[in-house]
């Protein structure tokens, strides 16, 4: 078969790989329908995530037909439509127990495309399959989907319900990427008074109106702590949500803040950022961090299904498989091309 393997950092090919085989009993092989790009992957090819190595087949989200299960697989059949989580879970640790399913104790947690090889592939091998797949409910297109396997999840957990978005409240989103825009689909369910977008980019603030900011603005040109606070009678946003993974952004966030309120970070941090304490320990405020777990796929299924998420409007620019390098390209140029989520699929 046919896969996206990494060779190090800036390198890439799309090449021909042997065949996934099953390996544990409670694995499932799964071909692929559907698979995106995820900025995380892009994070991997800067050679940010040591962890992936030499040869490792990327990707950590898929939608894709069962066809074929380990004799362990009690609920998952060959043939059965499926959505791939980006994580894995035993079902059977301390922290797969509490919902925890990202600090899996048992083998799982962020393992495709990190650990182990992943779904941009013709096949994948799926561990885990009964806790770590969704049936496709019906009525849901398989991209639509696709969104469920890591953006939805990610900006819902770890930004809207870690940051206790409630109604009424001022939400700062510092990024409107793929994951900024879906915490803020996320917050607009939540009723809140005004999400303000933060980003550098005009593309995405453009966006951003779309899923549900109805302030936008880009800190190259203006002040985000002025416009936050004119909407707050000078306290800043009760929730600010962190959404882009550099030092700038976090420590953003922290000035947005008004006493009491919640910073819920999201991005994948690669270097420190300074936390001013001396500014924030007589604020009462909390930050939360978090990978995604993956425990709302459940509600995200249903809100989707009945049509109060649009998963679709996450998706701007479509593949086949064998034009995976071309996804990349303008997925990595996404300032230029307008990208959101790439969806490659199976021709
Ligand atoms: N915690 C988790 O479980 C989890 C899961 C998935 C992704 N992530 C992380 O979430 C982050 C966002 O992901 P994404 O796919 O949306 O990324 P992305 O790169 O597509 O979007 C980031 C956005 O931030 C903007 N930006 C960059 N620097 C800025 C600055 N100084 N001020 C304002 N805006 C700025 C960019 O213009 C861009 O629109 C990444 O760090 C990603 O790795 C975390
Ligand atoms: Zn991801
Ligand atoms: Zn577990």
């Amino acid at each position: 078969m046919r896969a996206l393997v990494y060779h190090g950092p800036m390198s890439k090919a799309w090449e021909e790989v042997p065949q996934p085989a099953l390996e544990a009993d409670t694995d499932a092989i799964v071909r692929v329908d559907a698979v995106t790009i995820c900025g995380t992957d892009l994070h991997i090819l800067k050679g940010d995530v040591p962890a992936v190595t030499d040869g490792r087949i990327l990707g950590h989200e898929a939608v894709g037909t069962v066809e074929e299960v380990g004799p362990g697989v009690k609920n998952v059949r060959p043939g059965a439509k499926v959505l791939v989580s980006c994580i894995t879970a035993c079902g059977a640790c301390r922290f797969c127990r509490e919902g925890r399913y990202g600090q899996c104790l048992g083998g799982g947690g962020w393992i495709l495309g990190h650990k182990i090889d992943g779904t941009q592939a013709e096949y994948v091998r799926v561990p885990f399959a009964d806790t770590s797949t969704y049936p496709a409910p019906p009525g849901v297109s398989d991209e639509e989907l696709l969104m469920l396997a890591d953006i939805l999840p990610t900006g819902y957990e770890v930004g809207v319900l870690n940051g206790k978005v409630s109604p009424g409240d001022v939400v700062a989103v510092v990024g409107a990427g793929p994951i900024g825009l879906s915490a803020i689909m996320g917050s607009r369910l939540f009723s809140p008074a005004h999400i303000v977008a933060i980003d550098k980019a005009d593309t995405r603030l453009e966006a951003a109106k779309q899923f549900g900011a109805d302030v936008t603005v880009n800190n190259d040109r203006e002040d985000p702590t002025s416009v936050v606070a004119s909407l707050t009678e000078g306290l800043g946003a009760d929730v600010a949500i962190e959404a882009v993974g550099v030092p700038a952004t976090f420590e953003l966030a922290a000035t947005l803040i008004r006493p009491g309120g919640r910073v819920a970070n999201i991005g994948v941090h690669g270097e420190p950022a300074t936390l001013h304490l001396e500014d924030l320990w007589i604020r009462d405020v909390t930050i939360t961090t978090g990978l995604v777990d993956t425990f709302s796929t459940p509600t995200l299924l249903k809100l989707t299904s009945a049509r109060q998420v649009d998963a679709q409007r996450f998706v701007t620019h479509h593949f086949a498989l064998d034009e995976f390098m071309d996804a990349y390209d303008v997925f990595a140029r996404a300032g230029e091309t307008g990208a959101l989520k790439v969806v490659v699929t199976r021709s």
